[in-house]
């Protein structure tokens, strides 16, 4: 197929395609190399097949369908074969060449991506009011987002590549989050880093539900940790600019190769990795793993049990340590944390270090008041 080529002028394009947020990320990391193999949005064969086995039609491991959702009044504008702009707020920052368009069934997207087709489920919430038809075709990246204040910790796969390799780096752990990085999330990436060359905390910084940290206040949150309590030669910082999806199990598996693509050799999957409410069950997510090898996911997930401080082990422990009952355990969930942070309430210490929680509060405070 002839891509579009980015050293022609754009302005010879005169027809549009309005994307949203989600879909603009989509389309950078396509174009970084992040969703490698992906050179494009979805076409109903790939959608079909990831949605029933969580592969692509040529078989390769592909978990969430990247998609590009329209309305049916853009879709009836469209030809196949024509290249059009990919337009944000106004501003194009890509080319797709389209190669068909389709109309998805939602409810079974929902069903077989999330588990669940209940709008509570804020990745159902969003599928649902996204576009009804989706537009498929390879795309060219002509324009990058602004970084703001990331800039410095904001990597495309072959700089991160390039980075572990001059630091002589041969395994190295890939860390998701999309919360601030409390005590058990330090336990298991320090457990982890016993174990390989280096750390690459890498936090989402996407769009996430209105309820979480937002990823400026928690970036800041994770530098000051990483100062006081990280060896800094062993650890790098660089952000996962991708939304959060919620789907648990299966983005598990995206995370993991969207890492690869960075250049990791691990991955780390705790308790309930990117899971919301009681929609998946705590390990779902590690035992995905098991419906593929190491071999064709090209890298290798390192589980941890839920994590916590004991107050009789005196220290970090887990369901695997610690044989002590639940009322010596420090378990609080992230909705009740975010709730004391909000409040300007320190959460104790044995949940999380002094220095994240005073930037976490002021940060927060700032945002209440702008
Ligand atoms: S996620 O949505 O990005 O997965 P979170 O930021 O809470 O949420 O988790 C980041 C990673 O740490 C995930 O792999 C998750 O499974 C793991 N994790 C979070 N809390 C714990 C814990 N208390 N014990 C063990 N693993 C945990």
């Amino acid at each position: 197929m002839q891509l579009f080529d980015p050293n022609l002028e754009t302005d010879s394009i005169h027809m549009s395609i309005p994307i949203d947020a989600i879909a603009l990320s989509d389309l950078e990391l396509i174009g970084i190399g992040l969703y490698s193999p992906l050179k494009g949005f979805l076409g109903k064969k790939d959608y079909d097949s990831v949605l029933e086995r969580m592969r692509l039609h040529n078989g390769l491991v592909w978990s969430i369908p990247i998609t590009l959702p329209v309305s049916t009044a853009i879709a009836s504008t469209l030809t196949v074969g024509e290249y059009y702009k990919l337009k944000f707020n106004g501003d194009t920052y890509g080319v797709i060449r389209v190669s068909e368009w389709y109309e998805p069934d939602l409810e079974r997207e929902a069903i077989r991506v999330y588990q669940t087709n209940e709008l509570a489920h804020p990745g159902v919430k969003r599928l649902f009011e996204r576009g009804t038809v989706y537009v498929a075709g390879d795309i060219t990246l002509v324009k990058k987002v602004d970084k703001g204040s990331s800039s410095d910790v904001w990597f495309e796969p072959k700089e991160t590549r390039a980075l572990f390799a001059a630091k002589g780096w041969r395994t190295i752990v890939g860390f998701q989050t999309r919360n601030p990085i409390h005590r058990a999330h330090e336990y298991i990436q320090k457990a982890a880093l016993e174990t390989v060359d280096g750390l690459f905390v890498n936090p989402l910084v996407g769009e996430t539900k209105a309820d979480d940290i937002p990823a400026d206040v928690r970036l800041k949150s994770y530098r000051v940790l990483l100062e006081n309590y990280y060896p800094t030669e062993r650890v790098h910082l660089g952000v996962y600019p991708a939304a959060m999806r919620y789907a648990g199990p299966r983005e598990a598996i995206f995370h993991a190769i969207a890492r690869k693509n960075f250049g990791c050799t691990h991955f780390i999957v705790g308790r309930d990795h990117a899971g919301v409410g009681n929609y998946y069950g705590t390990y779902d997510a590690q035992r995905i793993f098991s419906d593929f090898t190491e071999d064709e996911l090209g890298i290798k997930p390192l589980f941890f049990e839920h994590s916590f401080y004991c107050y009789k082990c005196d220290g970090m422990s887990s369901e695997k340590t610690c044989p002590h009952g639940k009322d010596d355990r420090v378990i609080l969930s992230g909705t009740k944390v975010r709730e004391l942070l909000r409040s300007g309430t320190f959460p104790p210490s044995t949940f999380s270090r002094k220095e994240v929680v005073e930037v976490l509060i002021e940060g927060l405070k700032e945002k209440s008041t702008v």
